[in-house]
Parts: C-alpha cells; structure tokens; sequence
C-alpha cells in the first residue's frame, strides 16, 4: 500500500512538474548549453588541470572528478561510470558525500560554494545518500541551488558543522530571493545538530526604509506622556550597500515529504525556513533565532503546501514565528515556542485583489512570550477566496500585546483603500486561550461586506499586565459566532448566531 501511495504521489508530482515546469525546464537547457560552452572554451574532457593552462587554483580533491556543475545535477540518461568520486559507504546501503573531500576548507574565510555544489552533483545520483557537512568547522557558502528535478528520492542533507552566508554585496549580485534553495525533491531531509546561519544584521541595517511594519503596530500608545521610541530602532546604514531584495535562507520549492530537522537556523537576512509548493512537509526539533527587532525575519513561512506537521521546535524571531500563507490546507503545528516575534499567523492574505485559500489549520501546545501577537489571521481589503476551519488550542501567552486577533484591514505604511471584497472567514475556532497581555486581549475586525462567522470561543482567560502601552478592552467588529464559555474578560462584543442572510459568501469566494 506504501508503494502504490509512493506511486501515486509522485505520479502526481511529474504532472505537477509537466505542468509548471516550462520554464525552469528551458532554463535548465539554456544553463546545460552554458555549461558545455563554458567546458569547451576550457579545453576539452578530462583535463586533470580543470582547464588547459588557465589559472584554476582549486584542484578537485580526485584526478577525475569532473568539474563542477554550479546548478545542474546530471541528466538522468547520463550515466558515465568514468569517474569514482569520493564517498563513504556506511553499513550496506548508505553513501555518504563528505564535503571535506571535494575540496571544502570548512575555515570559514574559504569560499565552499563550489565544493558543496560539486557535492551535490555526486549525492544526487544515489539514493538515500548523505551529504555529510561535518563537525568542527565552519563552511562559508554562497547562494546555491540544489535542483532535484533529476535526483534520486530520500537523499539527506546531514548538518553537523556550521555553514555561514557571505555578508559582503558581490556575493548577492542584484539581489537573490534564497540562499540555500532546494527545488523538485522527493524525501528529502535535512538533519544534524549544526548550524545554519545567514549573518543578516548586515541587512537588517540597510533595508530598514523598504519594509512594511507590522500593521499592529498602529494600535499601540504609550500608557504615559513619556515617547516610547518605535519597536525597531533605525540605524544609520554603515555596512555596504546590501540588495534591495532580501534572501530567505532555506527555501523548499516543489517538493515532496521534505523534512528539517535538528539543526539551528539563526539569523536569517529574511525569512529563516520557507516551504513553497510543497506537499507532506515535517518539521520538528528545530531552533530558529534571529533578534526580536529584526524586520522581516519570519521563523517558518508556509505557502501553497499541504499536509504540514511542525512540532517540537523553538522560534525566536523578528516577525511571525510561523506565516501560514495562502494555498496551505491540512497544517498541523503542536508543541511549539514562539518569542520573541509577532506570534502565529494566518495571513496577510488578499492583497492586491488576489483569492486566496486557506483551510484545516490546527495550531496547538503552544508557548508564546513578549510576542506582538499570540494567534492571528490577517486579511487585506479586496481580495476573495476563504478560510475555512483553524482551530487554535492550548495557547499559553505571557506578556503578548495581543493574544487574539482578526484583522480584515490589514494594510502596511501604504494607504489602503475601503474596498468591499474581502477574503472570507469562517469557523474559526479559539480554545484555552490563556495568560497575560499587555495591550487588547481580543482584536476582532471583521469585514462590513463579509463579517466573520462561526467565530467561537472557549475558555479564553487573558489577565492585563500593564507594561508600557495604553490597555484595551476586548474589540469586536462584524464578528459572529458563539461564546461556549464564559471568558475573561467577558467579550461581549462577539455577536451571536449567523449574520444577516444578505451578507453571506458568493461563488466567488468559494475555493
Ligand atoms: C485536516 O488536517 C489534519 C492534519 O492536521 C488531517 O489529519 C485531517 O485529515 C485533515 N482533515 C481533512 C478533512 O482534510
Ligand atoms: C474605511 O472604513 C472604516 C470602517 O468602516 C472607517 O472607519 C474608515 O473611516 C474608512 N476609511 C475611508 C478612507 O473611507
Ligand atoms: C511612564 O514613564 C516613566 C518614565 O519613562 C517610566 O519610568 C514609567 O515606567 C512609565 N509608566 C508606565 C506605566 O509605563
């Protein structure tokens, strides 16, 4: 039954690659000519010195190890036995690619990229193997691809050393999306105890101007007359001139059942761990750090993926600790620590007139300190399409400015327009809600044209701890549902039942 599931699924996933994949197909032809091109101008074949008289420092570990393929690992049809690249067999079915032994100095100053990438070209040829980053050193790296298309399943990223992004401008030429980026693999997992660490304060610095702060932040006064300086303090750029664009450090894209887990991702210029188009993702004992001012450094950012699992892990960020974006449906997240950052959110979704469907969220066992929120979801105005069915329990909040929030006007610096399109909401599910908060324990700002229904709360227990902001009571607009138990503070702005019959969803914002 697990093969035909495994055949089923990955049957799915050659259509889902058929479909979307023209043009990363064309780039791979365009970037396999470049490559042959670049090979030919270096003289042909096998050439022990990587390249007839040119001044190529870095010699292979190996005679015969053929020369790097920056992205590309090698088509499937090519398999030419002429080389016997470094590896480790351990027990009987295990291979294992060291990086140490394609030439990586792990000295932290070395530039590893291309031993890494020529690592990978061997790993991605045999199943279930290991690329090991070993103990003990530190590997300087720069952006790279690790492009599954063409890899075999269930190949696993060991961490057990430490990697580190370039902080000087060349290395990001205009500006990148990620840093280390993992596309079209099937059962792929990276493990270890090492670290992972981006160095981002550079960025942080710089960009500062480009970044939309957290809407929330607008509902924040200072409880007395004193000026309470903004949250992220901007300081003057000393640091080179870093890319507009910000990478995110790991990014899986179009992926099937890949796993993180152990490692230590800190630091990230940008987002930390972000799953694009995936399915079966699982993430679990992991640690995610960056300072609780630095912009923009969501922990884990989830977009159309299904069937996610994130347990057991520790994040400690700049914005939310978890971004469940939209096309997620069936997300599990238990047993999780979230401070500093803005907490768990849904969101924002619908900007720029977009739909945007999110269903079956489950977050739970939750721990969640000195963050901006606790659970939110957030909309803008004038999108369409629906969420539908998230279940919030068992959230312990200490010191959160907001524990519970539903913004449908969510809007960054820019103005925003009222539009009457609205991303709808429906079966939204609060259960043991409890702890302390330091400005509105319940922020509920629902759409006029489209009101938040089946909104229901249960054993919410929020107790004010004055800090340095203005406190709010409970706030509730065009929000519907039920109270299934008395709370503290009492809500009794929630109202009960449905909304009237004309302000129901249309085909529209079916998903
Ligand atoms: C909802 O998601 C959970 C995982 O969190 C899954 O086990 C369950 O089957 C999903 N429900 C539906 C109706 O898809
Ligand atoms: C938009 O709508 C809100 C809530 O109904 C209202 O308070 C606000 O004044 C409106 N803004 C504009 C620009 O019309
Ligand atoms: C008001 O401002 C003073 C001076 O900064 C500060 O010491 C005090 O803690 C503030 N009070 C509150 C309630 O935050």
């Amino acid at each position: 039954m697990l093969l035909i599931a495994i055949i089923i699924l990955s049957s799915n996933f050659e259509e889902c690659i058929a479909r979307r994949g023209k043009h990363w197909r064309h780039n791979r032809e365009e970037l396999a000519s470049l490559l042959k091109k670049k090979g030919k101008s270096h003289g042909n074949g096998h050439n022990h010195n990587g390249g007839g008289g040119t001044k190529s420092k870095v010699s292979p570990p190996q005679k015969s190890t053929p020369s790097p393929s920056p992205i590309l690992p090698p088509p499937p049809q090519d398999d030419s036995p002429s080389t016997s690249p470094p590896q480790t067999k351990i027990g009987g079915s295990s291979t294992t690619f060291n990086v140490l032994d394609f030439g990586a100095k792990g000295d932290g100053k070395s530039d590893d990229t291309k031993a890494f990438e020529a690592t990978w070209a061997e790993a991605c040829k045999v199943e279930a193997s290991t690329m090991l980053i070993p103990a003990d050193y530190t590997f300087y790296v720069g952006p790279i691809v690790f492009a599954g298309p063409y890899c075999k399943p269930r190949i696993f990223f060991q961490v057990d050393g430490t990697i580190i992004a370039p902080t000087n401008s060349n290395a990001w030429g205009r500006g990148l999306l990620q840093w280390l980026d993992f596309t079209k693999l099937v059962g792929f997992t990276i493990q270890g105890n090492g670290i992972i660490d981006g160095r981002g304060s550079v960025w942080w610095q710089d960009t500062q101007y480009n970044d939309p702060l957290d809407d929330q932040e607008k509902l924040l006064f200072p409880s007395n007359n004193t000026i309470v300086s903004p949250p992220m303090q901007i300081e003057s750029s000393l640091g080179g001139k870093m890319p507009g664009i910000k990478p995110t450090a790991i990014r899986f894209y179009g992926s099937i059942n890949p796993t993180v887990t152990g490692i230590t991702i800190q630091n990230s210029p940008q987002c930390h761990l972000k799953f694009d188009n995936c399915n079966g993702v699982m993430v679990h004992d992991v640690t995610i750090s960056s300072p609780g001012d630095s912009p923009n450094t969501d922990g884990i950012h989830l977009q159309n993926s299904r069937d996610v699992l994130i347990y057991k892990s520790t994040l400690a960020c700049g914005d939310d600790c978890i971004s469940i974006q939209t096309g997620c449906s069936n997300v599990y997240v238990h047993n999780v620590d979230c401070g500093p950052g803005h907490g768990i959110s849904i969101g924002g979704l619908g900007k720029d007139n977009t739909r945007a469907c999110v269903s079956n969220i489950t977050v739970r066992d939750v721990n969640m300190h000195n963050t901006m929120n606790g659970v939110r979801i957030k909309t803008w105005q004038g999108g369409s399409g629906s969420v539908q069915g998230v279940l919030f329990s068992n959230i312990q909040v200490t010191e959160v400015q907001f524990p519970i929030v539903i913004d449908q006007f969510y809007c960054d610096k820019r103005n925003c327009k009222n539009q009457t399109a609205a991303v709808s909401l429906t079966g939204i599910n609060y259960e043991g809600i409890k702890g302390t908060y330091t400005v509105k324990p319940v922020h509920f700002a629902c759409s006029d044209s489209l009101p938040c229904v089946d909104v229901s709360l249960t054993s919410v227990e929020l107790q004010p701890v004055q800090e340095k902001y203005h406190l709010y009571d409970p706030f509730c607009w065009e929000t519907y549902g039920e109270l299934k138990t008395t709370t503290v503070p009492p809500i009794d702005c929630l109202q009960m039942g449905k909304p009237p019959n004309n302000r129901i969803q249309t085909a529209h914002d079916l998903c």
